[in-house]
C-alpha cells in the first residue's frame, strides 16, 4: 500500500474510534485547549510525548527539537514558552531528555554533520562545564547517559532564567520547571529531581526583578 495513503486510512480509523465512544469529541475539543503542561522534548520518533504520559489531545502543549534544547536566544523556544505560560497558564514545564539520544552522542564526537553542529554546540558547552565529572566516568555509555541528564538540567536552568518564567513567579502564578529522562529500552520515565518553582531556585546572577 502507498505509504502515505496508509496515514490517511489510519486517520479515518482514529476519527471513527474517537467518535464511536464520544460523538461530540471533536465538537467539544475544537473549542479550546486547556493543557496543564508544556513538554520540551527531543524530536526522536521513539519519544512520542502524549503517548508516553497517556495524555489526550488538548492536554499537553508540546515543543520538540533535536536533543530537547532551550537556548535562551531561540525565538521558537521563547515563543512557545511565552504562549504556554502567559496565555495557556500551564503549571508545569517538563524538559524530557532520553538516554541514547543521537543528538547528545553527536555532540561527544568531532564529526561534522552540517548545520546541526551549531545547534549541538549547546551540548558541547554542557560537556565543557562538567568535564571533570564526565571524564571520571570510564564507561562510555554511562558517560554519554550522564551527559543526557546534565543536558536536561541545563535546559531546566535556561527555562528558569527566562524573563517569561521569572515574571510568572513574580506575579505568583504557580509554575514549576521539571527535568525528566526517558529510557528507550523499557519505556520508563524518571524524575531527575531538579525542579525549579520560584526565584529562590535561580542563581542570583540570572535573577531579573520584573516590574
Ligand atoms: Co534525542
Amino acid at each position: 500500500m502507498d505509504k502515505l495513503r496508509l496515514l490517511f486510512e489510519n486517520n479515518s480509523d482514529w476519527v471513527r474510534s474517537k467518535t464511536s465512544k464520544d460523538p461530540d469529541y471533536f465538537a467539544r475539543t475544537s473549542k479550546d485547549q486547556l493543557p496543564l503542561y508544556l513538554w520540551v522534548g527531543c524530536s526522536d520518533s521513539r519519544v512520542p510525548a502524549n503517548e508516553i504520559v497517556g495524555l489526550d489531545p488538548g492536554e499537553l502543549f508540546v515543543h520538540r527539537n533535536v536533543a530537547n534544547l532551550f537556548p535562551h536566544t531561540d525565538f521558537n523556544c521563547l515563543s512557545v514558552l511565552e504562549f504556554a505560560v502567559d496565555i495557556l497558564k500551564i503549571e508545569h514545564v517538563i524538559v524530557c531528555g532520553h538516554y541514547d539520544c543521537g543528538g547528545v552522542k553527536a555532540a561527544m564526537t568531532d564529526h561534522h554533520l552540517g548545520l546541526v553542529d551549531n545547534w549541538l554546540r549547546n551540548i558541547r558547552d554542557v560537556y565543557a562545564a562538567h568535564r571533570t565529572e564526565l571524564e571520571d566516568i570510564l564507561n562510555e555509555k554511562q558517560r554519554y547517559n550522564r551527559l543526557v541528564e546534565l543536558n536536561v538540567l541545563q535546559q531546566v536552568k535556561n527555562i528558569s532564567h527566562t524573563t517569561i518564567v521569572q515574571r510568572a513567579w513574580d506575579r505568583k502564578q504557580p509554575l514549576t520547571v521539571h527535568g525528566w529522562v526517558y529510557r528507550l529500552d523499557n519505556g520508563k520515565l524518571s524524575d531527575l529531581a531538579c525542579n525549579r518553582s520560584g526565584t529562590a531556585d535561580v542563581d542570583p546572577i540570572y535573577r531579573i526583578r520584573t516590574p
